[in-house]
């Protein structure tokens, strides 16, 4: 018998089953039994065999994936091996993205190329200006990022080739390079001021600082403190592996469309609040409890099971996120340039409580990358309603890697579920008049659910 198996004994019907374990780098954390290996566990030959029940992949591997690391019980993240800390402290974003999407660090040559291409792209076509015009003038910048790139489709046909390299190469560069251009639109529609074009003499995160608060300078000169923090700030929120949005991105890509579209999708579901939508909340919820003091009342409220502390909590972390442990350190600097955000405060003694209270301890709730990231962009100038976008673009790059993993891999197929089917058995059609006394006692009838 091989070692590397597992034995399923069916008590249905007393029959062995020998099923075989896959490994990934790390065997402690990464040992799978395949669930279509499953299937072979029958009742009867017509039977369709035993499936695994996972509701929100609390357990479920869904890719071999070679990208990002996270050892959720040690507080670990790493980009293609190096560590999140070495490439905080020493890459740039661009660099970082370059990593993510293509296996290893860059060569000075392929840096500079990766740099020119990624921002000779950063220009959007004038006509995104006339629709970006259309919305109303508070709507959620979120919002006109989620439709804006997917309107993106309609001008890159050339897209659709999905599985030509060169054109994936192509939809990289305009990607990475215009998802800043498309936020910093949406920022400068919601405050009814004119857009402020890409200048390509600035850095990645010295560029978008110009879009976004250029005003009658003729050059607009970034804080180069506030343009490194925002850049350490990206690299932390490139990739975080098969997150929501990662796997969104995956979902939507299985069915071969084209990358504008699979990024709409996943940013519509970082957009979510329990997800890059959570820096939004925590300073929503920092402003609410508006001052150290109500903290003791509001963790009381939140252990009675009235709200969550937002920015706490992860699925996969259960100590504390790296991301986090470096955003403080980051904040100092940033609070040295623009003073410091009275929220702070509040955020502190909000940690400093949880992380003494058996609620959060027993259930491992630790501050994650949105509990001090929003602190940061407040003080920076930026708007709450810009948090999640601020999330989106240095996310692109792990959702196109992600993306393109998955079109490159040969175990995948378009994504497509079982499910455990519980409504009704098969019933005849009832007529208009007779349908009032069919439902009495249906189970699953409106009525049951009033
Ligand atoms: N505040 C209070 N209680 C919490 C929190 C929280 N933030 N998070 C989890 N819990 C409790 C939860 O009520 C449950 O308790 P019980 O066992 O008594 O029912 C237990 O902890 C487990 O929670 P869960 O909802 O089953 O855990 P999950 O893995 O499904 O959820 C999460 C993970 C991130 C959605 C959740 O922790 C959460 O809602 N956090 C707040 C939102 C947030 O900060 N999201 C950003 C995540 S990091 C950035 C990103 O990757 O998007």
């Amino acid at each position: 018998m091989a070692k590397d198996s597992i034995t399923v004994i069916d008590n249905r019907t007393g029959k062995s089953y020998e099923i075989a374990i896959s490994y990934g780098t790390y065997p402690e954390y990464g040992a799978a039994v395949g669930a279509v290996d499953l299937r072979q566990v029958k009742v009867s030959e017509d039977d369709f065999g035993l499936m695994s029940y996972d509701p929100a992949f609390m357990n479920t591997a869904s890719c071999q994936s070679k990208v990002t690391f996270v050892d959720g019980d040690k507080g670990i993240l790493r980009y293609r091996g190096y560590p999140i800390e070495e490439l905080a402290g020493q890459s740039s974003y661009l660099e970082t993205a370059y990593l993510i999407l293509y296996g290893e660090l860059p060569t000075k040559a392929e840096l500079d190329e990766w740099a020119h291409n990624v921002t000779f792209h950063t220009f959007i076509h004038e006509n995104i200006k006339k629709f970006m015009d259309g919305f109303h003038y508070d709507a959620h910048p979120m919002g006109m990022l989620v439709s804006t790139v997917a309107a993106l489709s309609t001008f890159y046909p050339d897209a659709k080739h999905i599985f030509d390299a060169e054109s994936r190469k192509t939809q990289t560069y305009r990607l990475i390079g215009k998802m800043p251009t498309l936020a910093a639109f949406a920022y400068r529609h919601s405050l009814g001021m004119p857009y402020a074009y890409p200048d390509n003499d600035l850095s990645y995160t010295g560029n978008f600082l110009n879009m976004l608060f250029k005003m009658t300078e003729v050059k607009y000169q970034p804080n180069p403190i506030l343009e490194k923090a925002l850049d350490v700030l990206f690299i932390l929120h490139a990739d975080h592996e098969q997150n929501c949005s990662a796997n969104a991105m995956r979902s939507v890509g299985s069915s071969q469309a084209d990358p504008y579209c699979s990024v709409a999708a996943a940013a519509a579901a970082l957009y979510g609040p329990l997800h890059g939508g959570a820096n939004e909340a925590v300073l929503r919820m920092l402003g609410e409890i508006g001052s150290k003091g109500k903290v003791p009342e509001f963790i009381k409220k939140v252990k009675a099971g009235e709200g969550r502390l937002m920015g706490f909590g992860h699925r996969v972390y259960k100590n504390y996120d790296p991301r986090a442990r470096i955003i403080k350190q980051v904040a100092d600097r940033v609070f040295e340039v623009t003073g410091k955000n009275p929220l702070l405060d509040i955020a502190l003694e909000l940690e400093r409580i949880a992380l003494e209270d058996n609620y959060f301890i027993k259930r491992k709730l630790y501050p994650n990358v949105d509990f001090y990231s929003g602190i940061i962009y407040q003080a920076m100038g930026f708007p709450v309603a810009m948090f999640p976008v601020l999330f989106a673009i240095p996310r692109t790059s792990g959702w196109v890697a992600q993306w393109e993993e998955m079109l490159l891999d040969p175990e995948q197929k378009i994504s497509r579920p079982r499910q455990l089917y519980l409504g009704r058995d098969r019933r005849s059609y009832v007529e208009m008049e007779q349908r009032a006394s069919a439902r009495e006692g249906s189970p699953t009838g409106p009525k049951r659910a009033a």
